[in-house]
């Protein structure tokens, strides 16, 4: 897989989350001191953000295996104890999307995170016995744009909880030239910094603007990205200076124009843009709320008077009292 060779292999080569990286270096230190699994780790924040990637690089830094599925993906009790038995000591579990457990999985997940067993169920009606198996101590890491939606007895059995933040400029433009390093791509000068600002804070947009980027100076024949080139190709995919896409201000207009502003509730929102409320949610909300375009109110999504003016938009006089109603 291409994006896996991008993939920073240990935290030393992992740019921004300062704040998780120094607590993990901790954590896993002590864990291995002590010869025992790392606590379990839940991280959570918007798509894109490096969660699987971290996750890979404990698993690298704590010299274990790591087995990867998705909350959605674990189907029956016994799929999770299959998984589960497989696990040797210290190996890590990462389950993706862990909000979306089924409630029956959830539930055996919380013996086996706390007390490493798991009380099975065989047969049926008056026959059905209870079978407890031991399982060896594993670090459970799970993945979520959604801590919202994780009950409080999953939430409790976290030893460790992260929330990934959206990166900041210099931390972009280290990203772009490492991946552009890799990629064997030059960029003039700006170009690098053009991209980073271009990509809603997130590496994995950044990402994928320099694969983009360089195919169209590849097949201009330029060896040399310029910051010309790289304006043209965000042009061409409809991203503007502030790196918000086509859906975003979609999502700024029709607030605007079709519910005065706001508020609106996000399944009129999503019936309005075409979109669907779960990627409205995850992906393009939090980062028009990272840049101060939409507030959310108890009544709905609200743009700002900053929308008004990135969408060269007068605000009403009536707007402005809604804001603060
Ligand atoms: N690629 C994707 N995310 C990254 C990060 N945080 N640091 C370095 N390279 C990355």
């Amino acid at each position: 897989m291409l994006e896996a060779t991008l993939r920073p292999s240990s935290l030393s080569e992992y740019i921004g989350q300062s704040t998780i990286k120094g607590h993990l270096i901790v954590y896993m230190e002590a864990a291995k001191k002590r010869n025992e699994a790392l606590g379990h780790v839940l991280l959570h924040g918007p798509p894109g953000l490096g969660k699987t990637t971290l996750a890979h690089i404990v698993a690298k830094e704590m010299q274990a295996q790591i087995r990867i599925t998705a909350g959605p993906a674990i189907e029956k009790p016994g799929d999770l104890a299959s998984l589960l038995t497989n696990l040797q000591k210290g190996d890590l579990l990462f389950i993706d999307e862990i909000h979306r457990l089924r409630p029956q999985v959830e539930e055996m997940l919380y013996s086996a995170m706390e007390d490493h067993c798991l009380d099975l169920v065989i047969g049926k009606g008056p026959s059905a016995r209870s079978m407890r198996i031991d399982l060896q101590p594993f670090t459970l890491i799970g993945a979520t744009t959604k801590v919202a939606s994780i009950s409080a007895p999953l939430r409790d059995r976290f030893i460790h909880n992260f929330k990934l933040s959206f990166y900041t400029d210099p931390e972009m433009q280290l990203i772009v030239e490492r991946t552009a390093g890799i990629l064997n791509v030059a960029f003039d000068t700006g170009a690098a910094f053009r991209i980073a600002t271009s990509a809603r804070a997130t590496p994995r947009i950044a990402n994928r603007l320099v694969r983009a980027i360089r195919d169209f100076a590849q097949v201009n024949d330029e060896s040399l990205i310029s910051l010309g080139r790289v304006d043209k190709t965000l042009n061409e995919l409809g991203i503007d200076s502030d790196g918000l896409d086509r859906t975003d201000r979609i999502v700024l207009q029709t607030i605007i124009e079709k519910f005065a502003g706001g508020p609106v509730g996000l399944s009129t929102l999503a019936a309005s843009t075409g979109e669907e409320e779960e990627s409205l949610e995850d992906v393009y909300e939090p980062y028009l709320l990272q840049c101060g375009y939409l507030q959310r109110t108890p009544k709905g999504r609200m743009v700002t008077e900053r929308a008004y003016q990135k969408m060269n938009m007068k605000m009403p006089a009536n707007a402005q009292g809604k804001m603060f109603a």
